[in-house]
């Protein structure tokens, strides 16, 4: 099992091509609230913080440069198991090997421009909501504001 809240990205790639509501329908339809939403433009700064985890692989540079070609949706999902079940929702990193009916899938072209991020674990999930989302911006499936309990 995974805490209630996982983190995504629905990447430069599927929201030029105008891939942001069948993505967030898949999303509401596998049973996910999205609890705060926004569109926005990583900078490079933000884009190396957010995957410094990644900085000494080889494809880090390309990484930085695809996240921050264009426009980005960032949002906060909750559901019990969430980064567990989300996971299963996007499907692989490669599209090639994502299961049919993924979001990977459907929407994915190459494994750097994959359409979604989603967090790898609870930890790393509350650290990216934090990145990008204060209290005030979290909404709950009764409308109410700022009431989060990991
Ligand atoms: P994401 O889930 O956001 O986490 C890190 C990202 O790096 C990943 O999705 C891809 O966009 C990218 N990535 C991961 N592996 C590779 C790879 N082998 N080559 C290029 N990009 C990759």
């Amino acid at each position: 099992m995974s805490g209630r809240y996982t983190f995504t990205i629905i990447k430069p790639d599927a929201v030029s091509k105008e891939h942001i509501g069948p993505i967030l329908a898949m999303i509401n339809e596998a049973g996910f609230h999205i609890e705060a939403m926004k569109l926005t433009h990583f900078s490079k700064h933000q884009a190396e913080v957010f995957y410094d985890v990644h900085a000494e692989r080889p494809f880090y540079n390309d990484l930085v440069e695809f996240m921050t070609s264009g426009p980005v949706v960032v949002a906060i999902l909750e559901k019990e198991n969430a980064v567990i079940d989300y996971r299963e929702l996007i499907g692989s990193t490669d599209p090639a090997n994502a299961e049919v009916g993924t979001i990977r899938k459907k929407f994915a072209s190459s494994v750097q421009n994959n359409a979604v991020h989603g967090s790898d674990s609870d930890e790393n999930a509350h650290r990216e909501m934090d990145f990008f989302f204060s209290k005030s911006e979290r909404f709950n499936r009764d409308g109410d504001c700022c009431t989060i309990a990991y």
